[in-house]
């Protein structure tokens, strides 16, 4: 009798390929619009992790870390005004994103600043915390956040976000005290700069490109650490 013989068509010209296919390439590009998305996306590491410094000519004046995380920039460059007041007022400034600081067993403070994305801190600066509880628990600190609007008149905006998102995520490392008032600023975007995740939900809720930055509020919360800092 003659034997039948199936012939197996090879997987790659079958009819499940093609789904298959499309089936990874779609989760690979989620992957890729979702991760910076949500935070993330890495930034550049500075050759020696620092972003930063000033204040080499205070060479009496005590060591402050600026540590910071921000997606877009805007937070960044709060960091950048905040270490400039510092060093104007005789410290010496390193100015690092959060997530590459190893040690802080250098510095007599640190200022920490984040920015809210989706109701809560940024990865780089809850790793930061967590990493470094013990030693911050013993050492002045102070916090920054930036946020959606902020209503200098009536401070009601800055209040919400203080209680809804900031206090939540700080409670969370109860043996660290913060020095002053925690600052609570007015962030930026623009939706051409965002990642395509980012633009569908801000223009879902209706945002355009906004601008509530103010430098003055930043440097004058940076002045009020001056002293606060230097105990
Ligand atoms: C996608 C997205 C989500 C945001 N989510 C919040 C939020 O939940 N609460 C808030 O107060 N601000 C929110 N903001 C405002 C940011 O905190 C503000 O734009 C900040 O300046 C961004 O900081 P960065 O430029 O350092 O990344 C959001 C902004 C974007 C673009």
């Amino acid at each position: 009798m003659k034997k039948k013989t199936i012939e197996k068509t090879p997987f790659l010209f079958s009819y499940a390929a093609p789904g298959c296919m499309a089936g990874v390439l779609c989760a690979c590009i989620l992957t890729l619009l979702c991760i910076p998305a949500a935070g993330w996306a890495l930034p550049h590491k500075s050759v020696n992790g620092l972003e930063w410094s000033c204040g080499d000519t205070n060479t009496n004046g005590k060591k402050i870390l600026v540590a910071f995380d921000s997606k877009h920039g805007s937070t960044q460059k709060a960091a950048r005004l905040i270490s400039e007041e510092l060093c104007g007022c005789g410290f010496q400034v390193d100015m690092s994103y959060a997530r590459y600081v190893d040690d802080i067993s250098g510095y007599d403070a640190v200022v920490a600043g984040s920015p809210i994305y989706w109701a809560t801190f940024l990865p780089g600066i809850k790793q930061f915390l967590k990493k470094h509880e013990t030693t911050l628990a013993q050492m002045p600190v102070a916090f920054f956040a930036l946020s959606t609007h902020v209503d200098e008149e009536t401070g009601l905006v800055k209040e919400e976000t203080k209680s809804f998102f900031v206090d939540k995520e700080l409670a969370k490392h109860p043996s660290i005290t913060y020095v002053g008032e925690i600052g609570i600023f007015g962030g930026e975007f623009t939706l051409r700069d965002l990642y395509p995740v980012e633009v569908f939900s801000m223009t879902l809720s209706k945002y355009s490109d906004q601008a509530w930055f103010n430098p003055s509020m930043i440097q004058t919360w940076a002045q009020s650490l001056c002293d606060l800092l230097d105990d």
